[in-house]
C-alpha cells in the first residue's frame, strides 16, 4: 500500500452520484446540439494561450525560413499553428502543411480535432497519414503525419516538394527519426533555396507526383515552382538553444502557457509493485478526492490492460453510488475511435480514469485532468552495441518529463500529482532524456539514409552524433543481412527491397527471404502478428482457464507457429461466418470468439490491418507470394536464416546463451517454449526487467545456423 503524505483529504462528494436526467433530444435540438458545439469548439480556440499571439507567428514564419517554436504543453501549438498558416496564406500556391508527430496516436487525434474545428470532413482539407493507414487526398492542406511516414516519402521525392511548410512537432523528445528528418529537412531546405535548383524544376515536378506508399495509388500533386521550404520547430522544452544552434542561429519564439499550481505528492517508502500502488492511488483519488479526471502513466499496453483488468474487477467490489469511474487506456496501437473517448467529457457525475502510455505526457492534452498518477517510469529502447542487441527497457524517467507529467494536472485549476516514489528519488533523476539515436540500432535509420542517398552516416550532419561503435555494429548487422556491399552501398536488390518495406530491417528480410523458402504468407502473418503488442489476454482471476484454452493454439515448435494457429483459426472463424450469417454478424461473433479464447480483439484486428498493408507492399514488389501449407518446417528454417542473430543455446542450467554476444537469458513466462526448453531457438526480442528474457521463440537445428547463415557461423567440428 503506498502511503500518501497527503494532509486533509476532500471528502467523496456524494452529489456527483446523482443519476443523470435529461430532455429527449428532437431533430431541432440536435441540430442546436451541433450548433452548440461549434460555439463551444469557436470559444475554446480563441481562449488558447496561443491564439493571442496568431498574427505574431504568421508573420515570423513569414520573415524567417526556419523558426522555433517553444511552447507549454496544452499551449495549442499542435492545433491552432497549422490552420494559422493555412489562412495567413501559406498554401496559396498549392502547397501544403506538414507537421510530424513522433507518435501515431497523435497525429491521428489531432488531425481529428482539427478537422472538426475547420468544420470539413477529415481526409479533405485537414488529413494525416500514418505507417499503414492514409487518410488523405489531393484536397488535403494540413497534413498530420509521423516523422517517420515523411521520410518515406523523401524517398519518393527528395524536395519534398508538395510542402510549402514543415513543422517538426514534439521536438523535445528526439527521437531517433526526428533527430535524422533534422538533418535531412536541413538539407532539403538549403537545396530547394539554391537558384540552380530551379534548372531541374521539371524533374522537381514529376517527382511531386508522388506515389502514395501507403496505399499504392498515384496521388498527383502539382507544385507549379518550387518555393524555399519553411521550416518550424515545435517544442515543448523550455531550451531551444540547442535548436536554434544546430540551425545557424535560428529565431526562437516563446509562447506563455497557462498553468496552475499542481500539489505534488510522494510516497513515504519505495514502491516494490507499481502496478498495485497504482491501483491502490486510483481507488484512494476516487473515493477521497473532489470531482476532477485522473490521468495514470503506465509503460505500455500490457501494463495498461492489465490494471485496466484490476480496476474493473475492484470496482465491481464497492457500493453502487461509488462505481461511476470511466476507465479509458489510450496507447498507440489502440482503434482510433476508442483514442478519441479520452476527449469526451465524462458523463453527469462520473469520473475519468484514463491510463496511458508516454504519449499523454507531451503529444495530446487530455481536457478534464485534475490528478495525475505517475510510477515515474517510462519503457525506452535500448541498444548495447557490445553485444549487438536492442532491447526495450523500462527506465525511471528524467526530472524533465517528471515536471511534464506533473504538469498535465494544472491546465485547468489547480490540481494534484501523485509520485509513486519517495522524494529522494526525485533529486537522483538525470535532468533530461537521451536523445534515443544515442540508444537505439542504427541500422533502420542507416538503411533509411543510404536509400536518400547519404552513404557517410558518420559524416551526416545530425543533431548529436551516434555512437560511433553503434553505426559501426549496425553497419555490420546490415552486411551480413545482405543489405549492403563491400562499399557500404545498397545492395540490389536484397538492400534496396528492404529499404522499401515499412518494417525493421530483419523483418524485411525474413518476408525478403521467404519466397526462398516457399513461405511468404506464412510469414506475413508472422510478421504482422509480431507488430503488434500481446496478442493473448489472461486476466488475473481466469488464468488457469486461459492457460488452457491459449494451449489449443501452441504449437511444440514455439511461438511463431503459434501466432500463425491464431491468425489462420480466427480467419477460418470469420470466414465461415460470413458465409453464415453476413459480414457484420461475423465480426461481432469473432468480438466473441476472441473473448472466448482470450485473445486480445484489437490487436488480432490491428495483425489483420498491418497483413494487408505489407502483402499489397510485397506484391508491388514482386515477390511470389507461396505458402507452405501445414509444413512448417521451411518456416522455421526462414526464421533461422533471417534472425540468426537472435539464435540462442541451451545452457546446463536452462537458461540460454545468445550465440552472437554470449549474453544469457531466459525465456519469457508467455513463451510456449517456457517448459520445454529446446537445445537451439531463434527469438524476437529481448525484453529486460529485472531479468534478461527472450520473447517470441522458435525451436531450431543449429546446424541449419552454420547452413543458413555461413557469413556469422562456422562448424567447429
Ligand atoms: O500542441 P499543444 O500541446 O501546445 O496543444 P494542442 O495539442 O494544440 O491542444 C490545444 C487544445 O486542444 C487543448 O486544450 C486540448 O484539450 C484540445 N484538444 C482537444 O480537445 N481534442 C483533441 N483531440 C486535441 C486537442
Ligand atoms: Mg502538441
Amino acid at each position: 500500500m503506498p502511503s500518501m503524505a497527503t494532509g486533509d483529504r476532500q471528502k467523496f462528494n456524494p452529489n456527483n452520484n446523482r443519476p443523470q436526467f435529461g430532455p429527449k433530444l428532437l431533430n431541432n435540438d440536435q441540430k442546436s446540439d451541433v450548433f452548440a458545439r461549434r460555439q463551444k469548439i469557436e470559444q475554446q480556440r480563441r481562449s488558447l494561450p496561443i491564439a493571442s499571439v496568431e498574427k505574431r507567428l504568421v508573420e515570423e514564419v513569414r520573415k524567417n525560413d526556419t523558426l522555433i517554436i517553444v511552447g507549454e504543453t496544452g499551449s495549442g501549438k499542435t492545433t491552432q499553428l497549422p490552420q494559422y498558416l493555412f489562412n495567413g496564406g501559406f498554401c496559396n500556391n498549392g502547397g501544403t502543411i506538414g507537421i510530424t508527430q513522433p507518435r501515431r496516436v497523435a497525429a491521428v487525434t489531432v488531425a481529428k480535432r482539427v478537422a472538426e474545428e475547420c468544420n470539413v470532413e477529415l481526409g479533405q482539407k485537414v488529413g494525416y497519414s500514418i505507417r499503414f493507414e492514409d487518410m488523405t487526398s489531393i484536397s488535403t492542406r494540413i497534413k498530420y503525419m509521423t516523422d517517420g511516414l515523411l521520410l518515406r516519402e523523401a524517398l519518393l521525392d527528395p524536395y519534398l516538394s508538395r510542402y510549402s511548410v514543415i513543422v517538426v512537432d514534439e521536438a523535445h523528445e528526439r527521437t531517433v527519426q526526428t533527430d535524422v528528418l533534422l538533418g535531412l529537412l536541413k538539407d532539403v531546405q538549403k537545396k530547394r533555396s539554391q537558384k540552380t535548383f530551379h534548372q531541374s524544376n521539371n524533374q522537381a515536378n514529376n517527382l511531386a507526383a508522388v506515389k502514395n506508399e501507403n496505399n499504392g495509388e498515384m496521388k498527383p500533386h502539382l507544385v507549379k515552382k518550387l518555393n524555399p521550404l519553411k521550416l518550424i520547430i515545435m517544442s515543448a522544452s523550455l531550451d531551444a538553444k540547442g535548436f536554434s544552434e544546430y540551425f545557424n542561429g535560428a529565431k526562437a519564439v516563446h509562447v506563455q502557457g497557462r498553468q496552475f499550481p499542481v500539489d505534488i505528492l510522494y510516497t513515504a517508502q519505495p514502491e516494490t509493485d507499481c502496478l498495485d500502488a497504482a491501483l491502490v492511488t486510483i481507488f484512494q483519488i476516487h473515493l477521497e478526492e473532489g470531482p476532477g479526471d485522473i490521468l495514470v502513466f503506465l509503460s505500455g499496453q500490457e501494463e495498461i490492460e492489465s490494471i485496466e483488468g484490476l480496476v474493473r474487477e475492484n470496482l465491481k467490489k464497492l457500493p453502487e453510488p461509488n462505481q461511476k469511474l470511466l476507465i479509458l487506456p489510450l496507447f498507440s496501437s489502440l482503434p482510433s475511435e476508442k483514442q478519441l473517448k479520452v476527449f469526451t467529457p465524462a458523463p453527469f457525475g462520473f469520473r475519468k480514469v484514463i491510463l496511458a502510455t508516454n504519449i499523454a505526457e507531451t503529444s495530446v492534452t487530455i481536457p478534464g485532468i485534475k490528478y495525475v498518477i505517475d510510477p515515474g517510469l517510462v519503457k525506452v529502447r535500448s541498444y548495447s552495441p557490445d553485444s549487438g542487441i536492442e532491447s526495450l527497457i523500462v527506465v525511471k524517467t528524467s526530472k524533465a518529463q517528471a515536471l511534464q507529467r506533473s504538469g498535465r494536472a494544472g491546465r485547468e485549476g489547480p490540481g494534484k500529482c501523485f509520485r509513486l516514489y519517495p522524494e529522494s528519488r526525485f533529486e537522483g533523476l538525470d535532468d533530461s532524456t537521451v536523445p534515443e539515436i544515442k540508444r537505439c540500432n542504427l541500422s533502420n535509420v542507416i538503411l533509411q539514409l543510404s536509400a536518400l542517398g547519404v552513404d557517410d552516416i558518420i559524416g551526416f550532419d545530425f543533431m548529436e552524433k551516434p555512437d560511433r561503435m553503434a553505426v559501426i555494429r549496425s553497419l555490420e548487422l546490415l552486411y551480413l543481412l545482405g543489405a549492403l556491399t563491400d562499399e557500404k552501398k545498397l545492395s540490389d536488390p536484397i538492400g534496396q527491397q528492404m529499404a522499401r518495406l515499412p518494417l525493421e530491417p530483419n523483418d524485411s528480410k525474413a518476408l525478403i527471404l521467404a519466397t526462398q523458402f516457399d513461405c511468404l504468407q506464412e510469414m506475413l502473418i508472422v510478421v504482422s502478428m509480431l507488430s503488434v503488442e500481446s496478442i493473448f489476454y489472461a486476466p488475473r482471476d481466469k488464468l488457469e482457464e486461459s492457460r488452457t484454452v491459449i494451449k489449443s493454439f501452441s504449437s511444440p515448435d514455439g511461438d511463431h507457429i503459434t501466432l500463425l494457429n491464431v491468425y489462420r483459426a480466427s480467419l477460418e472463424f470469420l470466414e465461415r461466418n460470413k458465409e453464415e450469417n453476413g459480414k457484420e454478424k461475423a465480426e461481432k461473433n469473432l468480438r466473441k470468439w476472441c473473448k472466448d479464447n482470450f485473445i486480445n480483439n484489437r490487436s488480432l484486428k490491428h495483425a489483420r490491418d498491418i497483413y494487408n498493408q505489407i502483402r499489397e507492399n510485397v506484391e508491388r514488389m514482386g515477390l511470389k507470394i507461396n505458402s507452405c501449407g501445414d509444413d512448417m518446417l521451411p518456416l522455421r528454417r526462414c526464421l533461422a536464416a533471417s534472425y540468426f542473430l537472435n539464435a540462442a543455446l541451451k545452457q546446463p542450467d536452462g537458461t540460454y546463451r545468445v550465440l552472437a554476444n554470449g549474453q544469457i537469458a531466459e525465456i519469457h513466462p508467455t513463451s510456449v517454449l517456457r517448459r520445454t526448453k529446446s537445445e537451439c531457438i531463434v527469438f524476437y526480442n529481448l525484453v529486460q526487467t529485472t531479468r534478461n528474457y527472450v520473447r517470441n521463440v522458435t525451436r531450431i537445428d543449429y546446424l541449419w545456423l552454420a547452413e543458413l547463415a555461413p557469413q556469422c557461423y562456422a562448424l567447429k567440428d
